[in-house]
């Protein structure tokens, strides 16, 4: 067994440190202790961490984590995650009596200019950190060594910020600083819980090149987020600049999109061989510009390197149709790139912050590809704290919410004070895609209590009426109809879109306490969401037909739940006209683009929502896919058909929302389904359509594999299904016949009939070990 480490408090040993230099110069604090006993008797060595800012902790010159950009962001006025590492194998493997320590403190999240360069958000002016290192030696005696007035702090002739990059000058030559004692409201420590950010895949290039006015471009091959990294040997004193950016533009280098964000790195050369790593930054690029390299660039010694949050690839899916195929994988690397630490809007511009509302809308399609558990949690823990102590005690359109310290320009605001759907609901949809697919009781109920602070700040904009129609609201945010300088002028009607979305949290909050035993509170969301139905109905909908009748409201009023018959099916036919008339081009924003496939295949019209997903003309899923993206696009047209880019002030091409229908895809073409939360009981209903003829799906769900494989073969349609030992589950052919699923690989057939299902055939052919299935 492992001794325990005898830390009894919080870094208690510990002082937080920092010294005073310009703003965005990385501080180096040093010391060398003196081991009391021989490196060969440590069991046990451990260093605790955190800061205000981000730090990077080495001991005898070596790193003591893989992990990057810790302590991460948090809402750090009430949340500051430490990090403890174990460097028992780092220590007892050294040698000498003297012991090296060195923590590097840059500006990262907590002071560094946020949420639009020209607003200049962030939580203080001072950074600092604390740190303290615990030995344990087999004769059972400790050892501490921690931060103090005594430590020595240095300019490291590096400056590091998140928007415009990091510079490192490999000359090294420091400059003396004053070390400073200070505090932090230490109550707000807590050990983390959610993953690290780490290195993951590294790419090289796939092609570099020179562009019409004579710069050097390297094309990675991929919209990725994290850095360039490189090893080479040159002139001491050489400069070597690199810009980033996610598209070219007149084949150069297309930096517009970036706004306030330099997202440039340099690079000062010693004169022997140098790597340069910038670790205490990120930036949201395929391309770079390469400046001051000596002689051509050489592709052998440049990549990539990809950096987000630890998360676990749990889902896959492949069908007939290669762009469907990309747009998933596009869909996993918007996911990778904007799970870096928070759930982020994009990883690239002036902002990366966490907008609520992107991950209400993707929290679902995230789980299908992601094991996201521990990820949305840690974040949801913010999300409360930041509700518990907002102003009228909303969710903020961002958590954590930097934006309050902004200061806008030109009397700029943001609907602070008021809930905001969609992305106030994020307080439910995100908790409700967790239960969904974890099922974990515990974690439900703690954040349960941010579920009833949204759903009573949104109950004070409800008008007599029982409509949510007071209040702000952004709507079905990027309708592919609004002006690109009007994001929020949507064709769908605000109150519509935000009286559907109270339905539905409503609905689930109901759910929750029912869950959670909380009778009182599940009879009072009953009751929210019985009279917001009633109201819906009553003011805005008129035999079927929903007002400001376009995609958005149906999708919303049917995949919500919102309509009795004969309404629900009026509505999903006139959303099935609507689609047709827009000749498959997607009409929806933010609110409906996640519903509004899901809408149409429970209204019976299956056959429009494959072809809305196939379509390939602007705007469509798959059109940024025919013009080369390798990630999902904030705008159904950030790049236009000429290969210019989108005009709006707005243009990522990195931003996982519009990629929504992920979730879709999983559940309806590739027919892998929870029938109970957590996957429980596990339902298998693939409904095929026009455009594919196979699909294969595969989902490791928290209690095993699940795997669907259909094909079409002419009318027939065959599937193998395999479900995790003990997990009972049914399948549910395209002709509607039942199969109850047992232990090991399943196959059964029918006939379909067209594109309508006709005779039920179907039978469950052959059953085997479990040992032996996929
Ligand atoms: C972000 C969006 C966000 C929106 C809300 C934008 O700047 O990039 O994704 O949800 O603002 O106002």
């Amino acid at each position: 067994m492992s001794p325990t480490p005898p830390i009894a408090t919080e870094l208690g040993s510990a002082h937080f440190l920092a010294a005073d230099s310009d703003r965005d110069a990385v501080v180096r604090f040093r010391t060398t202790g003196r081991l009391d006993r021989p490196r060969a008797d440590i069991v046990l060595a451990t260093l605790r961490a955190t800061a205000h800012g981000i730090y990077e902790a080495s001991l005898d010159g070596q790193p003591v984590t893989e992990s990057v950009l810790n302590p991460g962001w948090t809402a750090y006025e009430w949340r500051l995650a430490y990090q403890t590492f174990d460097v028992t194998a780092q220590l007892a493997g050294g040698s000498g009596a003297d012991l090296r320590i060195e923590l590097l403190l840059a500006n990262g999240w907590y002071r560094g200019d946020l949420g639009f360069a020209r607003a200049n958000a962030n939580y203080g002016d001072e950074t600092c950190i604390a740190a303290e290192l615990v030995i344990t030696y087999a004769d059972g005696s400790t050892q501490t060594i921690a931060t103090g007035q005594d430590w020595i702090a240095e300019g490291s002739g590096i400056r590091s910020s998140l928007y415009n990059g990091q510079t490192i000058d490999a000359r090294g030559g420091t400059t003396p600083l004053v070390t400073r004692v200070t505090d932090i409201d230490r109550t707000t420590l807590f050990a983390q819980s959610a993953p690290p950010v780490l290195r993951h895949e590294i790419l090289h290039p796939t092609a570099v090149f020179t562009s019409p006015t004579g710069r050097t471009l390297v094309d990675f091959g991929q919209n990725l987020v994290g850095w360039v990294r490189f090893t080479l040997q040159g002139e001491e004193g050489q400069e070597i600049v690199i810009r980033h950016a996610e598209v070219l533009e007149d084949g150069e280098l297309g930096t517009r999109p970036l706004r306030g964000a330099e997202a440039t790195d340099r690079f000062i050369l010693s004169g022997g061989v140098d790597t340069f790593e910038p670790t205490l930054t990120f930036h949201g690029f395929r391309y770079a510009e390469v400046e001051g390299w000596p002689g051509d660039v050489d592709p052998d010694a440049i990549e990539a390197v990809v950096v987000h949050s630890r998360m676990n690839r749990i889902g896959a899916f492949e069908c007939s149709e290669p762009l469907v195929n990309q747009l998933i994988q596009n869909s996993i690397w918007g996911q990778k790139g904007n799970f870096l630490s928070v759930p982020t809007d994009c990883p690239q511009r002036d902002e990366r912050l966490g907008w609520t509302g992107d991950i209400a809308a993707y929290a679902a399609s995230a789980a299908f590809q992601f094991d996201t558990a521990d990820f949305l949690d840690g974040w949801l823990q913010d999300l409360r704290a930041e509700t518990e102590h907002t102003e009228g005690r909303i969710v903020p359109l961002t958590v954590p919410d930097v934006l309050k310290y902004a200061n806008f320009p030109d009397g700029f605001t943001l609907p602070w004070h008021r809930a905001t759907a969609v992305w106030g609901d994020a307080a439910v949809w995100v908790p409700q895609a967790l239960w969904h697919a974890y099922g974990d009781r515990d974690r439900l109920a703690s954040h349960y209590p941010a579920m009833v602070l949204h759903l009573e700040s949104a109950e004070k904009d409800v008008s007599p009426t029982g409509l949510w129609d007071l209040g702000n609201q952004l709507g079905d945010w990027l309708d592919p109809d609004s002006p690109p300088e009007d994001p929020a002028a949507a064709k769908a009607d605000p109150s519509v879109v935000a009286t559907a979305c109270l339905y539905r949290s409503a609905s689930f909050a109901t759910e929750a306490a029912e869950i959670l035993g909380e009778e009182v509170d599940a009879a009072r969301w009953r009751r929210l969401a019985e009279t917001t139905r009633a109201a819906f109905n009553e003011h805005y909908v008129n035999q079927g037909i929903v007002f400001s009748d376009c995609a958005t409201v149906y999708a919303l009023a049917i995949a919500f739940d919102l309509l009795d018959e004969p309404d629900r099916t009026t509505a999903g036919d006139r959303l099935a006209d609507l689609v047709r008339d827009s000749g498959y081009r997607v009409t929806t924003g933010f609110a409906g683009t996640p519903f509004v496939t899901w809408a149409l295949s429970e209204t019976g019209h299956i056959d429009d929502a494959y072809r809305l997903l196939l379509e390939r003309e602007c705007p469509s899923w798959l059109y940024p896919i025919t013009m080369g993206a390798t990630t999902i696009w904030e705008r159904w047209d950030s790049m236009l058909p000429d290969g210019t880019v989108n005009a709006g002030d707005m243009t990522s091409f990195n931003h996982y929302a519009l990629g929504a229908v992920a979730d879709w895809i999983y559940q309806v073409v590739g027919g892998v389904r929870a029938a109970e939360p957590g996957y429980a009981r596990v339902r298998i209903q693939p409904v095929p359509g026009p455009g594919i003829t196979w699909a294969r799906t595969r989902l490791e769900t928290p209690r095993g594999l699940v795997s669907c494989d259909w094909q079409v073969d002419g009318d027939e349609f065959t599937i193998v299904v395999s479900l995790p030992e003990g997990v009972p589950g049914e399948l549910i052919l395209p002709d509607g016949s039942p199969t109850r699923l047992v232990e090991g690989e399943v196959s059964a057939h029918c006939v379909l009939d067209g594109p309508r299902i006709a005779r039920a055939r179907s039978h469950q052919s052959w059953t085997v070990p479990s040992s032996s299935r996929l």
